[in-house]
């Protein structure tokens, strides 16, 4: 694994695209209700985007068709936005947005409820949430990177969820995926690999209700949990720092975790 220190030209970077990442789920909060189609969700977060001097990094991405990601209920991630999906009481979804400001890119998702969700539902997204900063907390320069699925998977399997393992968190700066390779859940890489001052990289757990199994759709994209449950993600862009970690993608009016406001 080749992690690449950011500069402080190129952090700042980061932090200006982390932010605006942030700022457009920030912007997408109040559109998210019954009625509403994915794709208008879609496009209202392409167009804040544009309106902010970016743009949307997954828009052509291997083939990707929208500029953002919208994962409802059993999708566990890469949900292709879509006018005939309209949100549904009890609906949880998840909007993952990525956006290149200045070359460098910002990668951050979130879940929304619809309405009244199930105790179930709200337990699976706080899960996520939780997992995502135990994960965080493990963070500084030097410590060691298994460390981070260690603490995840310590939080969210006592509360007999599945943590994905199909897809990781990576490292990201002036390409969209680049070493870490970052694992969500307890694994074998124990003193391995370890972080380094200036490294830029997500968290991103994926935990669905049931088994950590998921199945790609026809589609090549759309990736759903195996047995149908529900899924939740958070995710975070971060730099690693002496002490701790900074986070590129804090939501800018603390909109940290469903309910917002
Ligand atoms: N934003 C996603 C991630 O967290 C990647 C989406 S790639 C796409 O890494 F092509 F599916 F959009
Ligand atoms: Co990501
Ligand atoms: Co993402």
């Amino acid at each position: 694994m080749k992690m690449t220190p950011k500069n402080s030209v190129e952090l700042q970077k980061m932090r200006a695209a982390g932010r605006l990442a942030a700022a457009t789920l920030d912007a997408i909060t109040p559109f998210v209700q019954v009625g509403v189609s994915t794709l208008e969700l879609n496009d209202r977060c392409e167009a804040f985007m544009r309106q902010h001097g970016g743009v949307p990094a997954t828009l052509g991405y291997k083939g990707y068709p929208k500029a953002s990601c919208i994962s409802r209920n059993a999708v566990v991630c890469h949900g292709i936005p879509n006018a005939n999906e309209i949100l549904q009481d009890g609906d949880i979804l998840n909007i993952d947005v990525t956006v290149i400001l200045q070359g460098y890119y910002g990668d951050t998702s979130r879940m929304y409820g619809v309405g009244k969700v199930s105790d179930t539902a709200a337990k699976l997204m706080r899960a996520a949430y939780d997992g995502l900063l135990a994960g965080m907390a493990t963070v500084k320069s030097g410590s060691y990177l298994h460390e981070i699925g260690n603490a995840i998977d310590a939080v969210v399997t006592p509360q007999g969820f599945g943590i994905v393992r199909d897809y990781c968190g990576h490292g990201l700066g002036n390409v969209f995926h680049e070493d870490p390779q970052v694992l969500h859940y307890a694994n074998d890489l124990f003193g391995k690999w370890r972080l380094k001052k200036g490294v830029t990289f997500t968290i991103e757990p994926m935990v669905n209700v049931g088994d950590w199994r998921t199945e790609l759709q026809a589609d090549g994209w759309t990736v759903l949990t195996a047995d149908r449950t529900l899924s939740a993600q958070y995710e975070h862009t971060l730099a690693v720092t002496d002490d701790g970690v900074e986070v590129l993608t804090k939501s800018p009016k603390g909109y940290d975790c469903w309910p917002y406001g």
